[in-house]
């Protein structure tokens, strides 16, 4: 008997969902309009495919008695209630590794489009504006300081783009990251004030909420810019347009938000601000490899063997 599987979105390689079809029996929470009754043919269920976005609460985890593994398609399990999956023995995986790069890449473009004003002149040509006078000046990476908010793999990778820019690299975590040669600042408004682009790449939930905070971005200053590839629940959004607002920051590239899909109207009207639709991990490849992860996660724990990227808590 194929083991089942609730997923809870279809994912977006076909391969990864032709794949989980032919190896599991599949309860695809998309297609239900009776969540009850939904609940009751999915008890037998085993096995949880979600992903970063929409995680997994705790009215679902009870009502499925047989869960033994929550696979993410993603590394962010914030939307993971833990404090019904603590207790029962259930495994979580991430798909930890194969995203890294894509992510940081994602960090990178969001930053030189602010920094150089890509999209705002993307604009400017399209309106036929530029027959009327120049368009004006970006500014310069070289010599210039970034802070990385989270040290994780991702923050990692984005340090070494940025250092073949010329760019000093701080960083604040939960503690130093030993045998690297970057600057640790433990306080994140001390990180900021030295700081002329704040990259954030921490996890989300309860330990990170709003840390980018009003006094975080009035420290990043008025030519700073602020990049999340992280959660929107990391940064204080209304506090963010304000600070932009009031030019107490420069710029910030977004691709995560406090309430996605909803974006606020105030961003939206900012020319300094360029905003993805929570993009970061998705490339062809990476989302190949992300479906890739999910199934080897899945087949090895019901296989019995040990899950290749367990999510392990910090
Ligand atoms: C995905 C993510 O976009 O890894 C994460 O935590 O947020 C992203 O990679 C997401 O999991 C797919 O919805």
């Amino acid at each position: 008997m194929k083991p089942e599987l609730v997923v809870m979105r279809r994912l977006a390689p076909e391969t990864t969902m032709q794949r989980l079809a032919e190896g599991y029996r599949l309860h695809p929470l998309w297609e239900a309009d009776d969540i009850p009754a939904f609940l009751e043919s999915a008890r037998g269920a085993r096995g949880l495919v979600t992903t970063g976005s929409i995680g997994a609460d705790a009215a679902l985890i009870e009502a499925l008695p047989n869960l033994e593994i929550i696979a993410n398609f993603g590394v962010g399990v914030d939307k993971v209630e833990f404090d019904a999956v603590n207790g029962r023995g259930i495994v979580v995986t991430v798909t930890a590794g194969v995203l890294t790069d894509a992510v940081a890449d994602l960090a990178l473009a969001l930053w030189l489009a602010v920094l150089r004003r890509v999209a705002e002149a993307d604009r400017f040509v399209r309106a036929g504006r530029w027959p009327e006078g120049p368009f004006g000046s970006g500014r310069g990476a070289r010599g210039r300081t970034a802070g990385i908010l989270g040290l994780g793999q991702i923050g990692r990778a984005v340090a070494q783009r940025l250092a073949g820019f010329g760019v000093e690299i701080a960083y604040s975590d939960l503690a130093a990251v030993p045998d690297l040669p970057y600057r640790f600042m433990a306080d994140p408004v001390a990180l900021a004030g030295e700081s002329d682009f704040l990259i954030v790449c921490a996890a989300g939930g309860p330990g990170t909420a709003k840390l980018v905070n009003a006094d975080v971005l009035s420290a990043l200053g008025p030519e700073g810019i602020l990049v999340n590839v992280a959660r929107g629940s990391i940064v204080d959004e209304p506090a963010l347009i304000a600070a932009l607002e009031a030019g107490r920051i420069a710029g910030a590239g977004l691709d995560v938000f406090a309430d996605e899909p909803n974006v606020p109207q105030a961003l939206m009207a900012m020319d300094t601000v360029v905003l993805m639709p929570h993009q970061a991990s998705n490339t062809v490849e990476t989302r190949i490899a992300m479906g890739e992860n999910v199934l080897a996660n899945l087949d090895a724990h019901f296989a019995g063997r040990p899950v290749p990227t367990p999510y392990r808590e910090l």
